[in-house]
């Protein structure tokens, strides 16, 4: 019989505390695709390498953040709390209010003003959560957050919470249970740096389990309006499209240094032009819809392939963390047209007239 994923919980349950496995809040999120990418291999035709895309996007509610919130949530209803909080650029948000939806909790999301996709608005909307735009960006909302939940009743959900890295450190997992072996390399974006740190750990975990060998470097990318790691000092006011990295003082700054370090990778940064390239090769060659955000990986990979810095014959993960649909806008502007601009092409209800339009 055909198995049905469990979620990351039961299907990991080895790796996981009694807190985590108590209650276990789920929408069977993880088991998503490893896609291998061979439109995007032919761009470093030199240097050969193999790519995967682990796609994110295809998480119950479109992130990573779903592994790290089963986690969270199922830790949380083991303790009795009755209400979560999160500081969000909008995933973490529409996470957290899905799984307190599923919990039968309460939730309240800190998103910064004016800075968070539609698409990611609307699900915490849907799920009941309580959205309060603070007058500030992400690093003013992890603030207020934690203090919150020091000063009240209140779960903190973000990724200083190590329930979350315990969740999202499933993600390499997976990647060893499809490929055999970790990878050479593993890219994905950074913004809080609770990702790499999950991922490292994982890997890690992994290779005590005796499930692998081998360790893989690890390459965090930032976007250069908001890359704190690279330049070495946080950034008042980080800017970039891909408003879900939109971070100027990452929570996990340490860990994210060790993953570094230890792992003998590194930490770049990809402009937003570099962003909207990888992101439209996703979309167009590899036929991955992810958000701007999730693209830093591939960007970082080319960007390194071009100064000559990548490594011939690698096997390459690239993680992309979430859905396309999230923040649609942007297939659109990068068609040249503003969204608000955007016209289908008119036809009439003939087929002969159809065939003509598409030059057939
Ligand atoms: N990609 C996406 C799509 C994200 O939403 C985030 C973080 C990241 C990458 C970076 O991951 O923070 O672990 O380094 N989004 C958070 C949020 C901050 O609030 O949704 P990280």
């Amino acid at each position: 019989m055909a198995h049905l994923w469990q979620g990351v919980i039961q299907e990991y349950s080895a790796f996981f505390t009694h807190n985590i496995l108590d209650n276990i809040v789920t929408l069977q999120e993880g088991g998503t695709p490893l896609i291998h990418a061979t439109q995007l291999e032919s761009l470093f035709a030199d240097a050969k390498p193999t790519i995967y895309v682990k796609f994110e996007g295809a998480n119950p509610t479109g992130s990573f953040k779903d592994r790290g919130m089963t986690a969270a949530v199922s830790n949380a209803v083991s303790h009795g709390a009755k209400t979560l909080v999160c500081a969000s650029t909008g995933n973490t948000s529409a996470s957290a209010a899905a799984y307190a939806a599923k919990a039968g909790l309460d939730s309240a999301v800190l998103v910064p003003t004016g800075k968070i996709a539609v698409g990611k608005l609307s699900q915490a909307i849907a799920h009941n959560a309580k959205v309060l735009q603070i007058d500030g960006n992400f690093d003013d909302c992890l603030i207020v957050a934690r203090e919150l939940s020091e000063n009240y009743p209140v779960e903190l959900v973000n990724s200083v919470n190590p329930a979350r890295i315990e969740g999202q450190k499933t993600a390499p997992f997976e990647i060893i249970d499809v490929l055999g072996r970790p990878p050479d390399i593993h890219a994905l974006p950074v913004g809080n740096a609770g990702n790499i740190s999950a991922y490292w750990k994982g890997y890690n975990e992994y290779k005590v389990a005796r499930k692998c060998d081998t360790l893989p470097k690890m390459y965090g990318f930032q976007a250069s309006g908001a890359a704190p790691i690279v330049l070495g000092k946080k950034v008042d006011n980080p800017e970039t499209i891909a408003t879900a990295i939109r971070i100027g003082n990452p929570a996990s700054w340490e860990n994210a240094l060790n993953a570094r370090d230890e792992s003998g990778g590194l930490i770049d940064m990809v402009t937003d032009d570099e962003i909207l390239v990888a992101h439209k090769l996703l979309s167009k060659k590899a036929a991955i819809f992810c958000e701007p955000a999730s693209a830093a990986g591939l960007a970082g990979i080319l960007k390194l392939h071009k100064q000559g810095m990548l490594p011939k014959k690698q096997l390459i993960v690239i993680t992309c963390t979430g859905h396309g649909l999230k923040d649609p806008s942007w297939a659109l502007k990068e068609s040249a047209l503003d969204v608000s601009e955007f016209e289908p092409i008119r036809v009439a209800n003939d087929v002969s007239e159809v065939a003509k339009v598409l030059k057939l």
